[in-house]
């Protein structure tokens, strides 16, 4: 029985349409679709997801369910879920689905509550919210799950966390450390989604303006490269030593945020922490300055208890886009909530690189379960045979060739004897 909130089924139509289109760029993932076809790797399996709602999320669920799998979908943050394809996966594909694009705290939880009323026995989350509720109010839910995937960052910290205090109760993967996933969706994902949300939300002009970026991760440096290439001054902000080095010798400015704060034209974060830009900064900034983030949360910035407190007025100028009267005069102007800009005011990233990521997913859902009695409570990182093979199935989908060793290479590398 399909079940599901979403904000109007009529749209699953044109739902559908985008959806089929992103798959045309995820071929990797309609390889192991067609695989899990005929071999029902995940029969029997309830899986309960929480991830962005969107066309590439939508073909990782036709994927799951191709391999048997019932699943139940809900959002990952209140303002990615695309509506379109939220009705499509309900009404198209089978995917009972609890997402309404700009749903409020509790209505967020109340669909996470409905994906645990499901009893999975697989989470796949992104952030950890799903296995946070999993672990404290929905402590319930805990006994039908097996084991769980996590697709972030954020989600991988909070839940290393969790095992360091020995509460995480189940063994998870982590998918955002395989190498197919955090190279090329934090990098270039990131890089590209972020403008693309911070263009659409305001359609400024980055060629000759002053961008700081706070982190320089893969997701800081996919952002800094990008927005470099679009001909912005880039400033780094760092608190690693060696990252704040790095961007250095990648040719960016690094100074700290009290620093670039009055000279920055457009802000991002993208550090995973909290109160990176604080009420301090804002005042800081210059009149008609922006601000974003593309971190997991929105508690990048200061906003509940700084900037939305201290403001003296606020109103929305357009989609996405709240300006800040501030006591000193200045007006500052904050995207999407400080919600993740890319999801929020764009796609998210494309499908042509969710494919790998998605691929992860699928593939250590399916491992997983091969693995599960031998698989201790913890985070655990993806084996490197799988995410080799995605990498190589990927390069042999866009047309590239490589070159193999030769014997004689094999031999040399595995030797010590030859050198000078
Ligand atoms: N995270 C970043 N971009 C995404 C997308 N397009 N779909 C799902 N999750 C995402």
């Amino acid at each position: 029985m399909i079940h599901g909130d979403v904000k109007d089924r009529g749209l699953a139509a044109k739902g559908k349409a985008r959806i089929l289109w992103a798959d045309r760029s995820m071929p990797v993932l309609a390889d192991i679709r067609a695989r899990f076809e005929l071999t029902k790797p995940l029969a029997g399996v309830r899986v309960g997801a929480c991830l962005h709602v969107t066309t590439e999320t939508a073909n990782l669920m036709r994927t799951l369910v191709a391999g048997g799998a019932s699943v139940a979908l809900c959002a990952s943050n209140p303002l990615s879920t695309q509506d379109e394809v939220a009705a499509s996966l309900v009404e198209d594909f089978g995917v009972s689905t609890y997402a309404i694009k700009g749903e409020d705290n509790s209505t967020y939880y109340k669909h996470l509550n409905a994906v645990l009323d499901s009893k999975p026995t697989i989470t796949m989350d992104d952030g950890a919210d799903l296995v946070s509720l999993a672990h404290s109010d929905r402590k319930d839910a805990l006994a039908a799950v097996v084991a769980g995937t996590e697709e972030t960052t954020t989600g991988v910290i909070r839940l290393r966390s969790m095992a360091k205090a020995g509460v995480l109760d189940y063994p998870i993967i982590a998918v955002n450390d395989a190498m197919t996933k955090h190279f090329f969706d934090n990098r270039y994902g990131t890089g590209q989604s972020t403008l693309d949300g911070v263009i659409r939300a305001t359609n400024m002009l980055l060629a000759g303006s002053t961008v700081v970026i706070a982190g320089y991760g893969w997701c800081g440096k996919g952002v800094a490269m990008r927005a470099q290439g679009m001909g912005a001054h880039v400033i780094i902000t760092e608190v690693d030593p060696v990252k704040a080095i790095e961007a250095v010798m990648d040719g960016f400015r690094v100074m700290p945020m009290a620093q670039a704060a009055p000279v920055g034209d457009l802000f991002i974060t993208v550090t995973g922490n909290k109160h990176v830009i604080r009420m301090e900064h804002f005042l800081a900034m210059k009149d008609g300055a922006i601000v974003c983030n593309s971190g997991h949360f929105n508690v990048e910035l200061e906003l509940d208890g700084g900037l939305y407190n201290q403001c003296s007025s606020r109103q929305l100028v357009r989609d996405f886009v709240e300006e800040f009267s501030l006591a000193n005069g200045r007006k500052v102007y904050v995207l999407a909530d400080g919600r993740l800009v890319n999801l929020s005011a764009a796609e998210g990233h494309p499908a042509m690189v969710m494919d790998m990521s998605f691929a992860n997913q699928a593939l250590s859902a399916e491992w997983i379960l091969q693995h599960k009695d031998g698989l201790a409570k913890g985070v655990h990182v993806i084996p490197e045979e799988i995410d080799r093979e995605i990498a190589r199935i990927k390069l042999k989908t866009m047309g590239y060739g490589m070159d193999v060793l030769t014997p004689e290479q094999v031999a040399y590398l595995g030797s010590w004897q030859e050198g000078t």
